[in-house]
C-alpha cells in the first residue's frame, strides 16, 4: 500500500490507547509480578491496516486483550471513535461495552473457544446475529463465510472440538469477519493454516478493507506485514520500540524483529545489509 493511500485513510483515529498498563501477580509463584505492558500509546487511524510484530512474550495478546476489554488494565485510556461519538472502553458499564462489541468492536483470539455442542455454523450464526443481522440473512452469511474459508458442508454441524487446528482457526476467523464491526483486532489469525488456506483466509482479510474495516493485527510473518498493512508497529517488554510504514521499520532492522518473524525476514534483511 502507497504512503499517500494510508495518509489519505488515516486522516481521523477510530482507536486512541493512552498509556496502557497491565500487570500480573502469579499466586502460584510467590506473588511475583509480571509487566504485560508498560505503557502503551498508539493511535489506529480509520481505514489503516496496524500489524503489530514482536516476540513471544512480549505483550501482543495482551495489548489485544486490554483493548477489547477482555483484560482491565491497571492504567491507561483506551478510546473508540464511533458514528455516535467517543466511548473510553477501561470505564464503560458492561451492558453498554456488550453493544459496542457487536458492531463496532471484534476480536478474533489466537484460539476458537466454542461452547460445547456448538458446530461451526451455528457459531458464526450466532456471531452474525450479535452484529445485528436477521436470522435468514445471518443464516446465509455465516454458510458463504465458512465456504469461502474452506470449511466444507459436512463439517458444519460437527462438534467444534473435534476440528484440526487450522479448521478451528478458519472457523473463529468466519465467526469474527461475518458482518465485520468497524474495528477488527486479529491475534496471529493464520499461523495455523497451510499455504492454501491460508491464502484463503489472506484474501478475505485484505478485503475488509474494501469493507471500511480498520483492523489491528498480530503477524509472525514479514511477507504477510508488506501484503496487507500500511503500518507496523513493533512490540518488545511491553512497550511499542518501532511504529512506522512497514518499509520504514524494516529498515531499521529492528533486532525485536530480526529474531522472532519467521524466514521471509532473515531474507528481507539479508538483502538489505
Ligand atoms: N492471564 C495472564 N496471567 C499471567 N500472566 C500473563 C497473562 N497473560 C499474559 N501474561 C504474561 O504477560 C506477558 C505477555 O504475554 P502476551 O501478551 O501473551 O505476549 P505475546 O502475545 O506477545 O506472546 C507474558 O510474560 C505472559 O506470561
Ligand atoms: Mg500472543
Amino acid at each position: 500500500m502507497s504512503e499517500a493511500n494510508s495518509r489519505m485513510h488515516s486522516s481521523e483515529a477510530i482507536l486512541s490507547v493512552t498509556d496502557l498498563v497491565k500487570t500480573f501477580t502469579l499466586h502460584a509463584v510467590g506473588g511475583r509480578q509480571v509487566t504485560s505492558l508498560a505503557g502503551v500509546s498508539l493511535t489506529v487511524g480509520t481505514g489503516e491496516h496496524v500489524a503489530v510484530a514482536g516476540a513471544s512474550g512480549a505483550g501482543k495478546s495482551s495489548l489485544l486483550r486490554c483493548l477489547y476489554r477482555s483484560y482491565l488494565p491497571d492504567s491507561g485510556t483506551v478510546v473508540l471513535h464511533t458514528p455516535s461519538g467517543a466511548v473510553e472502553l477501561t470505564a464503560l458499564p458492561d451492558r453498554q461495552l456488550a453493544r459496542i462489541r457487536g458492531r463496532e468492536l471484534g476480536y478474533v483470539s489466537q484460539f476458537l473457544q466454542a461452547p460445547p455442542r456448538v458446530g461451526p455454523l451455528e457459531l458464526v450464526i450466532r456471531a452474525a446475529r450479535r452484529r445485528g443481522l436477521p436470522q435468514a440473512e445471518a443464516y446465509q452469511t455465516a454458510g458463504e463465510a465458512l465456504n469461502r474459508l474452506g470449511i466444507d458442508k459436512p463439517l458444519w454441524d460437527v462438534d467444534c472440538s473435534v476440528l484440526s487446528g487450522g479448521e478451528r482457526q478458519r472457523v473463529n476467523l468466519a465467526a469474527g469477519t461475518v458482518s465485520p464491526p468497524r474495528l477488527l483486532l486479529l491475534d496471529e489469525p493464520v499461523s495455523a493454516l497451510d499455504p492454501h488456506n491460508r491464502e484463503k483466509a489472506l484474501l478475505l482479510i485484505e478485503d475488509l478493507r474494501a469493507q471500511d474495516v480498520s483492523v489491528l493485527a498480530v503477524y509472525h510473518d514479514m511477507k504477510i506485514i508488506r501484503r496487507l498493512a500500511s503500518r507496523l508497529l513493533v512490540v518488545e517488554n511491553g512497550r511499542i520500540v518501532a511504529d512506522g510504514t512497514p518499509e520504514s521499520v524494516l529498515a531499521q532492522q529492528h533486532s525485536a524483529l530480526a529474531d522472532h518473524l519467521t524466514d521471509p525476514l532473515e531474507h528481507e534483511l539479508e538483502a538489505a545489509r
